[in-house]
C-alpha cells in the first residue's frame, strides 16, 4: 500500500499566531467590553494610519464592506444613473450588492497581464453605457492599470469603488491599492493577508460617505457619529437626546464587528509590513522558478504585488491539480474565473462571452502563497509545477 504523502503545503497557514491567541486570552481574562467599543475605534485609527487614508470603518466581513459601500453610494445621491461596471474576475459579493440594490451591473473582461479591468473593453463599455460607477478588484494582489482607469473616471465623471480584499499592501506607483477609489473594501477573513477570524474594513477620505457608512453599519442610527453630525441630524429632525437613542435616519443594517475582533486586528496590524514583504518575496521566487508559462500574470512596472496566492493559467490545469494533490500541495480555481459563467449571473442576464475571462474560467488556478511559506516550500511547489508544464 502506498504511504500517505508526508508533505502538506496548504494555501493558508495560521495568520493568527499562538502568541496572539495567548495575548487575546490574557485580555479576555481582564473581563473587557466585548461589543464594539474603544478598541474598534483604535483599530480603525491605526488601520487608517497604516493604509494612508483618512477614515476606516470596521465591519464583520469583506462582503459586508462591499454591501455598505454600494448602499452608502446609493444614499449619497451621487449616482447619475443605475449603470455600474463590474469586473469579470471578481467575487460574488463584489457584484451582488449591485443586484440587491436594483442597479444594472455591466460586466467587463479582464486584462491578460494584470487580471484587472481590460482597458479597451472598459473604454467600449463606458462609451456604450455611460456608467455612474465602476467597481474593480485587484485580483490576487495584482494592481489594476490605475493611471488608465483614473483617467477614464475623471474624463467621464465616473465614481470608482475598489474591492481590495485580495490586495492588502500592494502598491501602484508607490500608492497602496485601496487609496484610489471614493471607497475601498478589505477582507479580514481567515486566509487573507491579515485576519480577525471574520472581518472587513472600508476606507475613504470622504467625511460625508464615512458618516453614512458609520450610520448604516449600525441600524441607521446616529450613535457612533461625530457629535457635530449628531447635533445637525437631531436638530434637522427635531429629535431630543432620549428619543435619539432609537431614532433611525436610514434603513440600515447590523454589520458591526466586535472589540474582540478589533483586539486581534490591532495585533495583526503590527506584522502587516512583514506579511506584505514575505508575500511579495514568495511571489518573486515563484516567478523566477516556474518555467513554461502559457499566460503570465505580471508584476507591472511601478507596482508591488502583495500576492494573495500565485496564479497559473494553463491548458494542463487538470493534470497539474492532480499532480499537486499527489505531492501534498493545495490548489484552487483562479477565484471565480468569469463571474458571468455563474448561475446567479446568467440566470438573470444571459450568457456573456468574455474572451480572456473565459480562458481564466477554463484554465486558471492558483497555488499557495502565505507569509509563513519557506523558500524550500516555494521551490518544492515550483518544481512540481515545472514537472507538468
Ligand atoms: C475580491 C473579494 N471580494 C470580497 C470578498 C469577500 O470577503 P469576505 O470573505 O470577508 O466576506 C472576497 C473573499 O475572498 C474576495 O476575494
Amino acid at each position: 500500500m502506498a504511504s500517505a504523502n508526508p508533505v502538506n503545503i496548504p494555501l493558508v497557514k495560521d495568520t493568527i499566531s499562538r502568541e496572539e491567541i495567548i495575548a487575546l486570552s490574557d485580555w479576555l481574562r481582564s473581563f473587557p467590553r466585548l461589543t464594539k467599543g474603544d478598541l474598534t475605534l483604535e483599530f480603525e485609527k491605526k488601520w487608517s494610519e497604516w493604509q494612508g487614508c483618512k477614515y476606516s470603518v470596521f465591519v464583520n466581513s469583506g462582503s459586508s464592506a462591499n454591501l455598505l459601500m454600494f448602499y452608502a453610494l446609493l444614499l449619497s445621491g451621487r449616482l447619475k444613473n443605475k449603470n455600474i461596471i463590474v469586473p469579470a474576475v471578481s467575487w460574488v459579493t463584489t457584484v451582488a450588492p449591485a443586484i440587491q440594490f436594483g442597479l444594472d451591473p455591466i460586466v467587463c473582461d479582464c486584462d491578460p497581464e494584470t487580471l484587472g479591468l481590460d482597458i479597451a473593453h472598459l473604454g467600449k463599455l463606458v462609451d456604450e453605457h455611460d456608467p455612474a460607477a465602476i467597481i474593480l478588484v485587484h485580483v490576487l494582489g495584482f494592481p489594476n492599470k490605475m493611471d488608465e482607469i483614473a483617467a477614464i473616471c475623471k474624463d467621464r465623471d465616473i465614481i470608482l469603488l475598489e474591492d481590495s480584499c485580495e490586495s492588502l499592501g500592494s502598491l501602484y506607483k508607490g500608492v497602496k491599492t485601496g487609496n484610489f477609489g471614493s471607497m475601498s473594501s478589505f477582507s479580514l477573513y481567515f486566509g487573507h493577508h491579515l485576519s480577525t477570524i471574520e472581518g472587513g474594513m472600508i476606507c475613504t477620505d470622504d467625511g460625508e460617505l464615512r458618516d453614512l457608512l458609520i450610520s448604516l453599519r449600525s441600524h441607521g442610527w446616529d450613535r457612533d457619529l461625530p457629535p457635530a453630525r449628531q447635533s445637525e441630524l437631531r436638530s434637522r429632525y427635531g429629535i431630543d437626546d432620549f428619543r435619539a437613542l432609537y431614532t433611525f435616519y436610514h434603513p440600515g443594517f447590523n454589520v458591526r464587528s466586535t472589540d474582540l475582533q478589533a483586539f486581534l486586528g490591532l495585533e495583526q496590524l503590527k506584522k502587516a509590513d512583514t506579511v506584505v514583504e514575505n508575500r511579495n518575496g514568495n511571489f518573486l521566487a515563484y516567478d523566477s522558478t516556474i518555467k513554461n508559462f502559457q499566460y503570465k500574470v505580471r508584476q507591472a512596472e511601478g507596482t508591488l504585488v502583495s500576492n494573495f496566492c500565485y496564479p497559473l493559467i494553463t491548458e494542463k490545469r487538470d493534470e497539474l491539480v492532480a499532480e499537486l494533490a499527489r505531492a501534498g500541495v493545495d490548489s484552487r480555481p483562479l477565484v471565480c474565473g468569469s463571474i458571468a459563467r455563474h448561475p446567479f449571473w446568467y440566470e438573470r442576464y444571459g450568457r456573456t462571452e468574455l474572451p480572456f475571462a473565459d480562458i481564466v474560467h477554463d484554465h486558471g488556478m492558483y497555488i499557495p502563497n502565505n507569509h509563513e511559506m519557506t523558500s524550500a516550500e516555494i521551490e518544492y511547489v515550483a518544481n512540481v509545477v515545472n514537472s507538468v508544464l
